[in-house]
């Protein structure tokens, strides 16, 4: 496989080993890189989505757990990774990660040893997001004809992983092979990901993209101008439901009645086997005035209530594939169940 470099590194090491993100808070006006040195400033930084996306709020809090501890103890650990953990609930890859620093902090002894091994693990956390990114992009190259037109939202790009994300990661790799593709990215409200986001880091990369606001896919389907709609993933049921942002079980239930593929990418640590199906995953409620405002401006009446959760859940019935780093899962699911049916990582 070749090399592909992502448009942009959201999450990663400072020059001084501390964890270092681009605040997305600010995107697309301005690139403010931002080291964070302790874990009260991480948490903050994941809470209001400086840094964001499964993958890379997984990454974030090791790097977090390895450089910003008051002290390198297990119990310093401990502290932290329960305040790390408290962020975000819906996203598996954040415990996912936070429970591989704290076994490396329950088997080992005290400083120096400790230290140098969370500075590994969270590395390796880091490392192996990169390259399931890419074999993502690898193993979604079926539904990259040339031409093809994708519909995306929110933003599950290199800006939410370390690497070239996953539902746009097919999209990279296609892109770099030379052939034609084009992007539809749902504005994605309230916090326009795909606005913000998704359209800024695929303009970076040369892709045509084009903003819709989330009303508009139904008609765009309609008119037989999408092909595809990817998505990506903040967690999948063991029996193929996948919770990601909100908004993405509408564009499921508009593919299926448009005969449109609803194919979901997302690395195999976003599958979450001890949860059986879409009704056990938290969803997180956000406050009301991501919704009552635009910018500065109030565009909700003082007082009326705000419903404000960031993700929903979309039936495995509605869900055609599922492209992993492991390979490609079909319908009809519940394959995720039964390991024994996955494809082994390549
Ligand atoms: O609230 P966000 O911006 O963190 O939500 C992100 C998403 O819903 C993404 O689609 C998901 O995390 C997958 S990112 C590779």
């Amino acid at each position: 496989m070749e090399q592909i470099e992502p448009p942009v590194r959201a999450v990663g090491w400072s020059p001084a080993g501390t964890l270092r993100i681009l605040d997305q808070r600010l995107l697309p006006g301005r690139e403010l890189e931002r080291d964070l040195g302790t874990i009260d400033e991480v948490a903050d930084a994941i809470r209001t989505l400086a840094v964001r996306g499964a993958p890379a709020i997984g990454v974030a809090a090791a790097i977090a757990l390895a450089s910003a501890l008051p002290e390198v103890t297990r119990h310093a650990v401990e502290a932290a990774a329960a305040l790390l953990r408290a962020t975000r609930p819906t996203a598996v890859n954040l415990g996912w990660a936070i429970d591989r620093m704290l076994a490396v902090a329950r088997a080992l002894p005290p400083a120096p040893s400790l230290d140098a091994a969370l500075r590994a693990e969270a590395e390796r956390i880091r490392a192996e997001d990169e390259a399931m990114c890419r074999r993502i992009g690898e193993h979604g190259q079926e539904w990259m004809r040339d031409g093809v037109r994708v519909l995306t939202h929110c933003n599950a790009g290199a800006l939410a992983t370390a690497g070239i994300g996953t539902a746009l990661a097919p999209l990279y790799v296609a892109h770099a092979r030379g052939r034609r593709v084009e992007v539809l990215a749902d504005e994605t409200r309230p916090l326009l990901q795909g606005a913000r986001l998704t359209a800024w880091e695929l303009q970076r990369a040369g892709i045509p993209v084009t903003v819709l606001t989330d009303g508009m896919a139904a008609s765009l389907m309609a008119a037989g101008r999408v092909d595809l709609v990817l998505v990506g993933a903040d967690r999948i049921a063991a029996n193929g439901d996948v919770a990601n942002k909100i908004g993405s079980y509408g564009l499921a239930v508009l593919a299926r009645h448009h005969g449109i593929p609803f194919v979901v990418a997302a690395p195999w640590s976003t599958v979450d086997l001890a949860t059986a199906t879409g009704a056990a995953i938290e969803i997180e409620q956000r406050g009301a005035d991501e919704v009552a405002l635009v910018g500065d401006r109030r565009v909700v009446a003082a007082g009326v209530a705000i419903h404000n959760p960031a993700f929903d859940v979309t039936p495995h019935a509605l869900v055609s594939a599922i492209v992993t780093d492991r390979g490609v899962l079909r319908a009809p699911f519940p394959f995720v169940a039964n390991v024994s049916l996955v494809p082994p990582p390549i």
